[in-house]
């Protein structure tokens, strides 16, 4: 047991706590609807060292999940309630002041569009410095040493050159670099990732996953790894979370979910990955798309999707039950999923 002493009081946490630890989480907004729930007691773990995914359809509740967790969420029309603790911290109910300490140093963010996140008017190099400036006491010279360091360790040629260049001289994939070199420049213990690589094409995608398994060894940095692409967890993550409509339907490690997954929404988005060998094949999309959240039903939210649907499925609130038989955890939220299991449909 090691125990934090900071100015917020004292808080233990063992060195088996995972670096992110999110218990019933909710978020809700105002809407035309009025309070309207978006995100549903999700937990979520992200152990030490390992990248854990989120994967789902648009709409399902992954970038609020992180926006929650980054502590970005608007205090005026939304609302947070449950637990998310980074490093042992707990994040629910910390000032804003308190959060931008914790953003940086703990905690840092990329997302889908580097661009829109980069100041056009200054350089790249000048962008990281500055983070650095406003996290360490040091000096400007040190901070741009720190910059040209963090640029080259992202992959970028002639980093000591290119850092004084602007944010258009940058193709997607290298903005998305330079954001990366921003998001970990404090070594922060978590970095969220929220669809990191969706905008950029094929092969710049593939180049930006290897850089950000390279970047989690070399920083021993734990990530959050969002996105609707299970391909992209297959070759990214350690265990993954699957969310339907706000809430976690199947979390599993990699291996057990492409092995055998228990819940038809998982089962189907794995029926959608196209198959690279056999381009003929037809793509087997989903029928029908993510309700929205004030037409969230309390029972299952999939039933009206699912090919496996019984008058069961709707009629109550439908756990998210562990199976305590398998070695690694995994839990599913489906009141058919032993039925399917047995009948040989899923797993
Ligand atoms: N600021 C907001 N106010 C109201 N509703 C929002 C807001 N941000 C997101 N939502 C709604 O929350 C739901 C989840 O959105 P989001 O987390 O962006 O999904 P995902 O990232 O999985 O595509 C969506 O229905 C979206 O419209
Ligand atoms: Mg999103």
């Amino acid at each position: 047991m090691s125990i934090d002493i900071d100015k917020n009081g004292i808080s233990a946490h063992t060195e088996t706590e995972p670096v992110l630890h999110i218990e019933g989480l909710s978020v809700d907004f105002i809407t035309d609807h009025g309070w309207t729930r978006v995100v549903d007691e999700i937990d979520l773990s992200t152990p030490a060292g390992s990248i854990v995914g989120v994967v789902g359809e648009s709409g399902s509740g992954k970038t609020v999940t992180s926006l929650a967790a980054m502590g970005l969420l608007p205090a005026a029309t939304s609302r947070v309630t449950g637990s998310i603790r980074v490093a042992g911290r707990e994040l629910v109910g910390l000032t804003d002041r308190e959060l931008a300490d914790v953003r940086g140093t703990e905690v840092s963010m990329i997302f889908q569009e580097p661009r829109r996140s980069l100041d056009p008017a200054f350089s790249v190099g000048s962008q990281i410095a500055e983070v650095v400036r406003r996290h360490d006491r040091v000096g400007r010279k040190a901070a741009w040493a720190r910059a040209v360091e963090m640029l080259d360790a992202v992959g970028i040629d002639n980093a000591a050159i290119r850092a004084r260049a602007y944010p258009h001289e940058f193709s997607g994939g290298m903005c998305q670099r330079v954001m990366l070199a921003i998001a970990m420049v404090c070594k922060p213990k978590l970095l969220i990732a929220d669809e990191p690589t969706t905008a950029l094409d094929v092969t710049v995608q593939s180049q930006m996953l290897d850089l950000m398994r390279e970047v989690q060894q070399q920083f021993d940095v734990s990530i959050l790894f969002i996105t609707h692409d299970l391909g992209v967890v297959a070759q990214m993550c350690d265990s993954v979370n699957v969310m339907y409509a706000g809430q976690v339907i199947e979390s599993a490690s990699v291996r057990d979910l492409f092995l055998s997954p228990q819940h038809p929404y998982t089962q189907g988005l794995l029926d959608a990955i196209p198959d690279h060998r056999d381009r003929s094949a037809p793509l087997k999309a989903i029928p029908g798309a993510v309700p929205a959240p004030w037409d969230w039903s309390q029972s299952c939210r999939f039933a009206p999707r699912c090919p496996h649907t019984r008058p069961e499925c709707e009629s109550g609130t439908i756990p998210l039950a562990s199976n305590a038989s398998s070695e690694s955890v995994r839990a599913v939220r489906c009141v058919r999923a032993n039925d399917l299991l047995l009948e040989g449909i899923t797993g």
